[in-house]
């Protein structure tokens, strides 16, 4: 798992796995953020957890940073790659050596409000239902195909803060789902199209 904040998303998934929901085991998790949430919280439930200095770009790894972060992952042998508030663009070399292993989770209904701020896309724009999306990651912005969406109402008295709470609390429920059904290998995937195959 690959976070660069408070890792709410890593605990809900990591409680899904403990709760036996989730068949999964997280291998590892990295982040570009040393004192970022997300790698305290794995710490204290005994999980491997590293920083990856992000080198000397803003919004994206640079090469060394890159090859990094692929070699731990490959020493890890994970199957999935789980971003869970990973604010670096990843592409070339790590989405080529993980393609289709990629997931990532969206603050909006892609495609509405890909980017920054997704919350405050939703609520500038007037829109009376906001949520968010699991999808697959590609080398576009919020373009992957869509594994799963979640909706969420947008209140009148809504701030942004309100309305990413809401949010937030919606991606704890829809994320360690897509990431046990993709786990299970109920997940199977044609071109932009996701299909569930959930077990009888
Ligand atoms: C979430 O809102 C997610 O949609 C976005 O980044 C945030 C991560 O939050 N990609 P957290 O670190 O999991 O709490």
């Amino acid at each position: 798992m690959l976070g660069s904040g408070q890792g709410s998303n890593f605990v809900a998934i990591a409680e899904g796995i403990s709760f036996g929901q989730v068949p999964a085991e997280v291998a590892l998790v990295l982040s570009d953020v040393e004192t970022a949430g997300i790698l305290a919280q794995a710490r204290s439930r005994g999980l491997p957890a590293s920083y990856l200095p992000p080198g000397k770009f803003r919004t994206k790894l640079d090469e060394e940073a890159e090859q990094s972060l692929v070699a731990q992952l490959q020493a890890a042998r994970v199957d999935l790659v789980v971003l869970a508030g990973f604010m670096r663009v990843l592409k070339g070399d790590f989405l080529r050596a993980f393609e289709g292993r990629i997931v990532n989770i969206h603050p909006s209904l892609l495609p509405c409000f890909p980017g920054l701020q997704a919350w405050k896309q939703a609520l500038d724009y007037g829109v009376k239902v906001t949520g968010c999306t699991v999808h697959f990651v590609d080398a576009g912005i919020d373009s992957g195909a869509i594994i799963g969406q979640q909706t969420v109402p947008v209140l009148d008295g809504d701030t942004p803060e309100t309305l990413h709470q809401r949010i937030h609390q919606a991606e704890h429920e829809l994320y360690p789902r897509c990431v046990a059904a993709l786990a299970r290998g109920e997940i199977t995937v044609q071109g932009r199209l996701v299909k569930w195959h959930p077990a009888a």
